[in-house]
């Protein structure tokens, strides 16, 4: 009895700390991606050369305030991405929710070869004016 009662909060426990953990916020941030970033920033991330900065390889990913500035706040004045220059105007992401733009971060700090530790929803809401 006591080891099927143990089974069962193992069960539990898994599949909270599965909840919040990166894998399911990246899943998440995927479908968010592709409804408010893929238009400009290509469905790979690729971009597109002389309007939209690629978000795959790109170094703005490695400092999570300014990542997370960028999308609430948007990002305008010029940008060398990768070697390359851009400057066109992004527009400000905020109407998104802390968890959304987390997660979307999360999507495109973890895809493409890009690898970065994970952004919580406590840190979008720090950054908020
Ligand atoms: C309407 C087009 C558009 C949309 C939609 C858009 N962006 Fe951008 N984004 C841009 C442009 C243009 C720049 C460069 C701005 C400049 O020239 O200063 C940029 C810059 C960036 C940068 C910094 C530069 C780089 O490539 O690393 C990041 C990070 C970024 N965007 C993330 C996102 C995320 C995440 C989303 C979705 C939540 C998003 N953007 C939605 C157009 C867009």
């Amino acid at each position: 009895m006591s080891l099927f009662v143990g089974l069962i909060t193992c069960t539990f426990w898994l599949a909270f700390a599965q909840e919040d953990g990166l894998p399911q916020s990246i899943k998440r941030g995927q479908e968010i991606y592709i409804a408010n970033c893929a238009s400009c920033h290509m469905p790979a991330g690729e971009g597109v050369e002389g309007a939209f900065p690629p978000l795959a390889k790109t170094a703005y990913l490695k400092n999570q305030k300014r990542a997370i500035g960028i999308v609430l706040n948007g990002q305008e004045g010029g940008i060398t991405v990768n070697g390359k220059q851009y400057n066109v105007p992004m527009a400000a992401l905020g109407h998104l929710s802390d968890k959304e733009i987390a997660d979307v971060l999360n999507f495109v700090s973890n895809s493409w070869g890009n690898k970065n530790p994970v952004i919580k929803p406590a840190q979008v809401k720090a950054e908020r004016k």
